[in-house]
């Protein structure tokens, strides 16, 4: 060993000394109270008697008799100023272009009384299944493995004791039938895993809890009646509530987890994993209750990683580990788990060269650094963060631009729709996430329109009836609907309950699916169009619009978006880019179109992998997304 080595060898083990002493004195209280107790110390509702079942309100009420307006004539007055010296040309123009004037507030059905599991960690994928799977520990759900399927043994936490699990704790969900395949995992426990979809459509969850923290399971690609590939060990440290992303070269990185300062990335399927990269950013940003898991990631246009945890944030490059620039901390409170607030890249917009490079976040809810300390003790749950925040990461020195939501939130999704405005749902108004730990579900969905004036950007839509707390989840369809599923507050499942576990499956059309608007909605023809696409060509779809006879390049937006995974809040490697549109041609039938795009141009803008792609004209989305690829 050279000398330089030895000293920085020398060094390197003093900093870690500091840091673990740190650490254990910062956590020592940890040990009466950590997040997520087996057996936890405070009975959730006093006794064995179980409190009854209130019907609570919702939040807001929606308005009883909402007026339909026509879709057409559109506002012919005002905003766009037009005087009489306007041509009859400009004016039409002015009214094409603008988006249609949708006042519906949404519709909720449920689509499944039993989805088997609850819905903790879901990922649509390019078969148009849904994987669901919950937490192993748990021992049960609403369904059995299959019979031929052996049972899981697994020796019984407290009694030490033999035992065999017979239930199934995940599923593949068909969201074309509504039903569900159970599925069986042997190995590690992938309670509050992450996740991803691959560039060749296979799905890749890694980490968990236990045995299950350095384990990868893998399904697919693209087959039926698939079964996980799962190993165990392949990780460097632990992997409970790290979050996954994809970076342009296609590989996951992996970063944090509970006491995992560090990061790594996913190798090759079945090798072992390299050595972590120490963070200290995740250790600096931990607190009383931690409230830096899960943190929130997204991949920039410059192929850096913005990573968000607690208050603060930086955009980290992956390959030379550099912190390229650290933004202003974000005051107000905690955003992160189990504060758990909420976060989304917002709609990268290629059709304008002024934005095409321009990647801007949200930030949202969340609690103060306390409340889970203050849940987990008292069982007084404090009311959830109300800000929603903005940062253009793309700048050198942006500043967060706060905005007010109708209500607060803890542990909702930040959801981008296709249309590019974003939804946010679930979770709870009063608390934080972890069992027994919040109340006051916020049962309504709020849409937010990102390009319209600050003040007139949120709308509230039509509250669901059923509570969505800790561990439930949600996500796009290709049919423009939001999935809905899971929530479990306890360390159980639990059929009777002030929230009981949940395996019902909702659905929530967004006011874009009111049908009144169905004449006006684009129809991809996807034997026509093409799905393989390659960085920064051109590529063509085809698609009409039954009453479409006044479609301009214009009044057209093409979208690309990425299904995350969802889990705890956070909706991981979710991305919605609008395509630059190159041409837009009138085919042969009135309302029949072929439209001409550019495929994104870099794998920084667009990982590879597969994406939805619709056509959204004025403002609603195809009446079923397309499965594009793009490598
Ligand atoms: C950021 O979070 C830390 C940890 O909770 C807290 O101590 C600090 O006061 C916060 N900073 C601001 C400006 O809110």
């Amino acid at each position: 060993m050279s000398h330089s080595l030895k000293v920085f060898f020398v060094f390197t083990l003093l900093f870690l000394a500091v840091v673990e002493a740190k650490h254990k004195k910062k956590h020592k209280h940890k040990i009466r109270h950590g997040p997520k107790p087996f057996l936890p110390l405070i009975p959730p509702f006093g006794s064995d008697e179980l409190p009854p079942v209130p019907q609570l309100p919702p939040i807001f009420e929606p308005p009883s008799n909402i007026p339909q307006l026509p879709p057409f004539p559109l506002k012919q007055d005002g905003e766009e100023g037009q005087g009489v010296e306007n041509t009859q040309q400009d004016a039409k123009e002015g009214i094409e272009n603008k988006l249609f004037e949708v006042t519906s507030i949404g519709h909720w059905e449920i689509i499944s009384e039993n989805a088997g599991v609850s819905a903790m960690h879901i990922n649509l994928l390019p078969t148009n299944k849904i994987i669901v799977y919950d937490a192993k520990v748990y021992r049960t759900s609403r369904i059995k493995l299959p019979d031929g399927v052996p049972c899981v043994p697994y020796r019984d936490m407290g009694g030490q004791e033999d035992k065999l699990d017979c239930f199934a704790h995940a599923v593949e969900y068909d969201i074309e039938t509504n039903q569900v395949r159970p599925l069986q995992i042997t190995a590690g426990d992938p309670w509050c895993s992450s996740g991803g979809v691959a560039p060749d459509g296979t799905f890749v969850s890694a980490g968990g809890f236990d045995t299950g923290a350095r384990s990868v399971r893998y399904m697919g690609p693209n087959c039926q009646n698939c079964e996980w590939r799962e190993y165990d060990n392949i990780f460097g440290a632990d992997r409970w509530y790290a979050t996954q992303q994809i970076l342009p070269n296609g590989e996951f990185i992996l970063v944090g987890g509970r006491r995992s300062f560090s990061y790594e990335f996913i190798p090759v399927e079945g090798q072992r994993g390299e050595k972590p990269y120490f963070f200290p950013f995740l250790y600096e940003t931990s607190d009383i209750d931690e409230n830096n898991l899960y943190p929130f990631v997204h991949l920039s246009t410059d192929g850096n990683l913005f990573i968000f945890s607690n208050n603060r944030s930086l955009l980290l490059n992956p390959t030379t580990h550099k912190i390229v620039r650290t933004f202003p901390v974000l005051p107000g409170g905690s955003r992160n788990y189990p504060a758990s607030g909420m976060s989304a890249l917002l709609p990268i917009n290629l059709n304008d060269p002024a934005t095409a490079t321009k990647a801007e976040v949200m930030v949202c809810g969340g609690n103060l650094p306390d409340a889970f300390h203050i849940a987990e003790t008292t069982k007084i749950f404090l009311p959830a963060l109300r800000d929603c925040n903005r940062l253009t990461i793309s700048e050198p020195f942006p500043e967060w631009e706060s905005e007010l939501m109708p209500s607060g939130r803890t542990m909702g999704d930040l959801l981008v729709l296709p249309n590019g405005d974003l939804l946010l749902i679930n979770g709870a108004t009063m608390g934080t996430a972890a069992w027994w730990d919040a109340d006051l579900p916020n049962y309504t969905p709020v849409l937010y329109k990102p390009e319209d004036p600050k003040g007139l950007r949120f709308t509230v839509l039509k509250p669901s009836q059923i509570a969505r707390m800790y561990h439930s989840t949600s996500t796009v369809l290709p049919s423009g609907k939001i999935w809905v599923s899971g929530s479990n507050t306890h360390n159980t499942y639990r059929d009777v309950d002030k929230f009981p576990t949940e395996t019902r499956v909702e659905a929530f059309s967004p006011p874009y699916l009111d049908a009144n608007f169905d004449k006006y909605r684009p129809q991809i023809d996807e034997d026509a169009s093409e799905k393989e696409l390659a960085y920064g060509g051109l590529f063509e779809a085809s698609f009409s619009v039954e009453d479409g006879a006044e479609l301009t390049k214009n009044n057209i937006k093409v979208s690309m978006y990425s299904p995350p995974f969802t889990t705890h809040g956070f909706s991981m490697g979710q991305r919605l880019l609008f395509l630059k549109i190159d041409e837009l041609n009138v085919q042969g039938q009135e309302g029949s179109y072929r439209v001409r795009v550019e495929a994104p141009p870099s794998n920084a803008i667009a990982p590879p992998g597969y994406y939805l792609l619709f056509v959204v004209y004025r403002g609603l989305p195809a009446a079923k997304g397309m499965w594009v690829h793009i490598q």
